[in-house]
């Protein structure tokens, strides 16, 4: 078995040099000695399917696709951490943390990196699961995603402990997030607000091929060891210390940003360096996490239902700039609301230029008495839209008049109105406003709507100047031969918008149903309504009651849905695109679709819900799961509502039966 020989072995070098390269980021070989390994096994690896292996290094760039993330429970819980904004905070904590443990003190300092959080588990040594946080108790099994991260270790080394679980914080850096955005940009896709976001909504999509490509990252702190204990680890920092030695990404990885310290004066100078430094850090941090270092300290202190005792971030404060506002200018979204943005003269802020700012509403900008001329402080936070915070009143300029907003829409000049109960002003032209139809084509285009490649905002802009598209059904009348007589548009990328266009015939009506626009109709809502009346047909007949029977719908929504349904330009866009062949009815597949997701899942339902008990009993079957009558050590979950009786609830607590609300039940199954 030569070949297996030979496929076992560089699969082990090949994560050698990849710790080397990206965790420790000393490569001993080339790149092209790297490619040439990774070539010869893929090649070898086609040749021999039956030994296919997740974890090999061939897997790194993805291809994997998840459709549904299964949801799991962690196998403990996966808490947050207490907040302090103040030095005082800090010593007040540490002082407690120095009376309650007799005198004996040893923090550990490091970053608190904004990101995701992430628990992995290995077992064999090999990653066998990756799971977001969730609520804390049920997470959700991202791990097709997470093998692309190529600093998070597939296979750990020999003197690695068999099975383990060890947490910490996917990011995006800096520059992978504007590489994003620029080609985002470029394409005319909707930008990305921060690191952090896209680092999340990278997680959650179903292409492990696509994640691999946006360059995430890691830092690992967490360690657990199932059978072996604690191994002869006695604290924070030897854990952290081995976790490197087994091959992750730790805070060991950057120079000062993990330190063990004896005194209060030693944090705070943590403190002060980082609250500096953290400027030219290559990926967003928000504050410094202080953890007591001895485990057997930490579990004398314990932990509240929250947060552990013996762990504290302090946040850094956010980072302000002065600048002059010059003009407000306003633009209109889909929906027809308007969004003030202050412009203003360039001024540095947390490492980046800032000539733009949000002002959100007519009411903001009156209550700061925000005027164009002003001096206006300007706030960076953790979004990359930063926005205007207040007004430096010494420096306003005599002749400075208060701001009258808009009264009219920027762009089709109609009045703008204001209902009494709304911060916002709208423009009421929803039928004849070009940026409402714009945006709202691309709204229907989008990648969580109809998904139509290659239909961004400028390509819509430009078949709107042609004339070609004045609503979202003229798509579907596109021709080749119209399409060639635009500018930049060759036959490669009017093939690609056709057929874009064609595959969307086949997005699920669920989608279609949140691509309509419908406002107050997001995604959850779309994918309820499409369930539960099955058809367009059903859910445009539904009247105002009807549609009050879903929890999820209120009276605006129904209201909303109503409205938009009586509205005669809006019957003929069905109409159109009706006659187009898009999906209008929920397909029986999808239905059966996620009925597995309780499989072997053993359920107590108990107390009372918005949904009668029977329902949620039905629910729990046709999703694969089995009822029991009591709670026992055979049961998983225990499914809790109002009135539960506090003996059950202390049962299933001591028996260590995970509990679920209605809203945690219904999350679980996609709902
Ligand atoms: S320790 C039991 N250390 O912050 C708490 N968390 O606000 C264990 N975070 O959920 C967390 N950097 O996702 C810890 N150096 C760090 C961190 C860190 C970022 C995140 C983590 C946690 C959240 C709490």
């Amino acid at each position: 078995m030569q070949e297996e020989h030979r496929i076992a072995e560089l699969r082990r070098i090949l994560h050698e040099h990849n710790h080397r390269y990206y965790v420790l980021a000393e490569p001993i070989i080339s790149d092209r000695e790297f490619d040439a390994l990774l070539a010869e096994l893929t090649l070898l690896e086609s040749a021999r399917p039956d030994l296919f292996d997740p974890n090999s290094p061939t897997q790194r760039v993805g291809g994997g696709l998840t459709d549904q993330f299964e949801k799991v429970p962690h196998s403990r819980p996966m808490l947050s951490l207490a907040n302090s904004y103040s030095r005082e905070e800090v010593e007040e904590w540490a002082d407690r943390i120095h009376r309650e443990s007799a005198g004996e003190m040893r923090f550990t300092c490091e970053l608190k990196y904004d990101g995701v959080a992430i628990a992995l588990q290995y077992e064999g040594r090999r990653l066998t699961r990756a799971l977001t946080r969730g609520d804390g108790t049920v997470g959700e099994d991202i791990t097709t995603n997470v093998r692309t991260i190529r600093t998070i270790p597939l296979a750990l080394p020999d003197h690695a402990p068999d099975r383990l679980e060890i947490r910490g914080e996917i990011i995006l850096p800096f520059a992978e997030f504007e590489k994003l955005n620029e080609s985002r940009r470029e394409k005319g896709e909707k930008l990305f607000a921060n690191p952090r976001n896209t680092a999340a909504g990278t997680l959650k999509l179903q292409d492990s091929a696509a994640v691999a490509r946006r360059g995430l990252d890691c830092f690992l702190y967490g360690v657990w060891m199932d059978d072996s204990g604690e191994a002869g680890i006695s604290g924070h920092a030897a854990g952290v210390q081995a976790a490197a030695d087994w091959g992750f990404k730790t805070p060991l990885a950057l120079v000062g940003a993990f330190e063990v310290v004896e005194t209060v004066e030693g944090v705070m100078d943590y403190l002060a360096y980082w609250d500096r430094a953290r400027n030219a850090l290559p990926f967003a941090v928000d504050g410094v996490v202080l953890k007591v270092d001895g485990y057997a300290q930490r579990r004398t202190l314990g932990s509240t239902a929250k947060a552990p005792r013996w762990a504290l971030a302090y946040k850094f404060e956010t980072e302000q700039g002065i600048t002059r506002l010059d003009h407000i200018a306003y633009q209109v979204g889909r929906t027809g609301a308007i969004t003030p943005v202050a412009h203003l003269d360039p001024v540095p802020i947390a490492g980046t230029t800032v000539s733009k700012a949000s002002l959100h509403n007519a009411d903001q900008i009156a209550l700061m008495d925000i005027r164009e001329g002003d001096t206006v402080r300007v706030e960076k936070g953790g979004e990359i839209i930063p926005k205007v915070v207040g007004v430096v009143l010494d420096q306003r300029p005599a002749d400075s008049v208060p701001l009258e907003f808009a009264t009219h829409c920027p762009d089709c000049k109609a009045q703008l109105v204001r209902a009494e109960d709304e911060a916002k002003h709208y423009c009421p032209n929803t039928s004849g406003c070009p940026e409402q139809i714009k945006g709202g084509i691309q709204h229907f285009a989008s990648r969580r709507a109809m998904n139509i490649d290659g239909l961004g905002e400028e390509g819509i802009a430009q078949l709107w100047a042609a004339g070609m598209v004045r609503d979202v059904a003229d798509l579907y009348a596109l021709e080749m031969p119209a399409l060639l007589t635009l500018d930049r548009m060759g036959e490669k990328r009017a093939g690609n918008l056709l057929s874009g266009i064609e595959d969307s015939k086949e997005i699920p009506f669920e989608r279609v149903l949140f691509a309509l626009g419908i406002r107050h109709v997001g995604e959850t809502v779309a994918k309820r309504l499409a369930r539960h009346f099955g058809s367009l047909e059903s859910l445009m007949a539904a009247g105002e009651e009807e549609l009050l029977e879903l929890d999820v719908v209120g009276p605006v929504i129904a209201e909303a849905v109503v409205m938009w349904f009586a509205d005669e330009v809006n019957l003929e866009r069905v109409q159109h695109l009706r006659s187009a062949g898009l999906q209008w009815t929920i397909l029986e597949e999808e239905e059966a679709a996620n009925s597995q997701v309780l499989a072997d899942r053993s359920f107590v339902v108990s107390g009372v819900f918005s949904i009668p008990r029977d329902e949620l009993k039905r629910m729990v079957e046709q999703h694969g799961g089995r009822l029991l009558g009591s709670v026992s050590g055979k049961t998983d979950f225990l499914l809790a509502g109002e009135k539960m009786g506090p003996a059950k609830r202390e049962k299933a607590e001591r028996l260590g039966v995970s509990i679920l609300s209605e809203a945690q039940f219904l999350a679980l199954l996609g709902l």
